[in-house]
């Protein structure tokens, strides 16, 4: 580490909150290190291509002082939309170093686009039934985005060391902080602004991944028409927080009724996980991001769907020194899931 600063950290630009994580490892396991949010403009990111980048680049180094950041590398993440591939795919049992040199060619016909213009990537998920033959998690991420994002990172002073995807951040945020039981399905469901990454674990391993291009910036704009306000005015009100003239009953009604496309998403996607896993049943859903917050929302999502719904707590098995706001994290810990397990990510690391 001569030139890399201080550490890693985890930077999650989201589309409403950057938000950094730095962790420390320690024999005990991992340390709070400095967690910090910054909110966006809504316009600086669109549909996660970067429409402002200049600004962007501005609000990151407002957030790395704000944040007393003095580490140089960055981990990074992208979420699905248009620039994200990752399917589980079957082929004939072969060794990680065989895949390495096949994984282009194999990738060609999974992939949209010219795979000169991706970087792919993937994992060795196991023996399937059929002997012979394996599971492989493919990932494949075009350099355009990549590049966007990095270009911005490195014009904000970083280094950016890796690049995730959001919803394999969140399976690393998992891993760190709870126990895996080997029979039980989990879904991982981080609601942004404009995003949800879906990452269903079975006994630990990531099994299906699925990024939806709706958010909880649905439920903003909804408030702002219904009751004519302001993008600043309907945040306060996501927020719980009173605005003049708007009562709190009709916000909760407007809320809910909002919330029901989100609800209505997240139940396509899990049919979608069960019409390819011949029927496989989700045990539990841990939710994150800041949609997470809105109030009653976790209580519909589990009464629609039937299933317990937890909110995540990114920071269950991190120990957290005593200069930290303990109840700042309970409350908005779960928006700091994408970072953490962008955290835990090190140089070299694939
Ligand atoms: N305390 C809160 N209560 C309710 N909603 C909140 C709260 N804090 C933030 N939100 C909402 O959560 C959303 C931001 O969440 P998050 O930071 O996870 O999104 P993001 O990462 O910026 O977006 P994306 O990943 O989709 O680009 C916003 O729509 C915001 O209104
Ligand atoms: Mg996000």
């Amino acid at each position: 580490m001569i030139f890399g600063g201080k550490g890693t950290i985890g930077l999650d630009i989201g589309s409403s909150y950057l938000k950094v994580v730095q962790l420390k490892e320690k024999k005990a396991g991992y340390e709070l290190e400095l967690f910090d949010m910054l909110p966006l403009p809504p316009e600086l990111i669109v549909e996660g291509s970067i429409i402002d980048s200049l600004r962007l680049v501005e609000s990151i180094k407002e957030l790395l002082k704000k944040a007393r950041v003095r580490a140089k590398n960055a981990a990074i993440g992208i979420a699905g939309h248009a620039s994200v591939i990752i399917r589980r795919i079957s082929l004939p049992e072969m060794s990680e170093e065989e895949l390495s040199e096949s994984i282009k060619f194999e990738a060609e016909q999974y992939v949209p686009f010219d795979v000169e213009d991706v970087n792919i990537d993937f994992q060795i998920l196991g023996p399937k039934e059929e002997p012979g033959q394996m599971d492989v998690m493919l990932v494949a991420v075009k350099k355009d985005i990549i590049n966007e994002y990095t270009a911005v990172v490195k014009e904000a002073g970083l280094n950016p060391v890796v690049v995730d995807v959001n919803a394999f951040a969140l399976g690393n945020m998992y891993e760190i902080n709870y126990e895996i039981e080997p029979d039980k399905n989990v879904a991982l469901v981080n609601i942004g602004a404009s995003t949800i990454n879906l990452n269903v674990l079975k006994g630990g391993m990531s099994v299906f991944t699925r990024d939806s291009s709706i958010g909880s910036s649905t439920q903003t704009e909804v408030l702002q028409k219904e009751f004519n306000i302001s993008y600043e005015n309907a945040e306060r009100l996501k927020k719980g927080e009173a605005v003049e003239g708007v009562s709190e009953e009709d916000v909760q009604a407007v809320l809910i009724s909002a919330s029901e496309e989100i609800v209505g998403e997240i139940t396509r996607s899990l049919d979608y996980f069960r019409s390819t896993t011949l029927q496989e049943e989700v045990h539990e859903i841990v939710l994150s991001g800041g949609g997470a917050l809105i109030k009653d929302f976790p209580a519909l999502l589990a009464e629609r769907m039937g299933v317990e719904v937890k909110i995540a707590e990114p920071f269950r098995n991190i120990s957290i020194p005593s200069k930290f706001d303990t109840t700042y994290i309970e409350d908005v810990g779960c928006m700091a899931a994408v970072a953490v397990g962008l955290a835990i990510r090190r140089l070299g690391d694939r």
